[in-house]
């Protein structure tokens, strides 16, 4: 059965934000019971942000299940990060992924798989050259089997 995607506007950034907060609880071993997660402020402004970003920028997106009316079960969000044109291709974007989390009571549905195509197809039609993202435990199995490979030797450090 083919699972119902639509893009979500700001008026969904209260289930983003729980959503993002559900993201960041994959546990050290995979498919085990979701760590807990502190809320606090941050939830709140995570919603603002949803709410500010995808209400007129059209560099964001993301993409949800719905599991009831206001309700979501799933959802993948991406940025496009403008990328300088180079020998090999002239593409405009870089795409990020990120937030890709569903809800514990709808999981093993293909609901992450939808979200997620979903929101490679836009960033391949927006024009992105490179897809990335950083996976946890219980991603990665998505991520490998959707063509998202190890990507050294990239490097990174905190700002400040
Ligand atoms: C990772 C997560 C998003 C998967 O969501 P989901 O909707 O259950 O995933 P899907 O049903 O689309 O399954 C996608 C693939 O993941 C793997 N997978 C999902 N659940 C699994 C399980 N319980 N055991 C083993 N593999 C599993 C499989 O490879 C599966 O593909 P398949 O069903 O064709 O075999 C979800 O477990 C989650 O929210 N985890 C906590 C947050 C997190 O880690 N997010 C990813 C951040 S990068």
């Amino acid at each position: 059965m083919s699972v119902l995607v639509r893009r979500a506007v700001a008026a969904d950034a209260r289930e983003l934000a729980r959503m993002r907060q559900l993201s960041l609880t994959c546990p050290e071993e995979p498919w085990t019971k979701p760590r807990d997660l502190r809320g606090g402020p941050w939830v709140e402004e995570c919603q603002e942000t949803f709410a500010a970003m995808l209400g007129d920028q059209d560099t964001v997106a993301a993409f949800v299940v719905d599991a009831a009316p206001g309700c979501v079960a799933a959802c993948a969000v991406g940025f496009l990060l403008p990328r300088l044109p180079g020998p090999d291709s002239s593409k405009p974007f870089n795409g990020d992924i990120s937030t890709v989390a569903t809800d514990p009571a709808f999981r093993r549905r293909g609901y992450a798989r939808a979200v997620v195509t979903a929101l490679i197809d836009w960033m391949t039609v927006r024009g992105c050259k490179r897809i990335s993202l950083t996976a946890s435990s219980e991603g990665e199995p998505l991520y490998t089997s959707l063509g998202f490979v190890t990507d050294n030797p990239r490097m990174s450090r905190l700002a400040g």
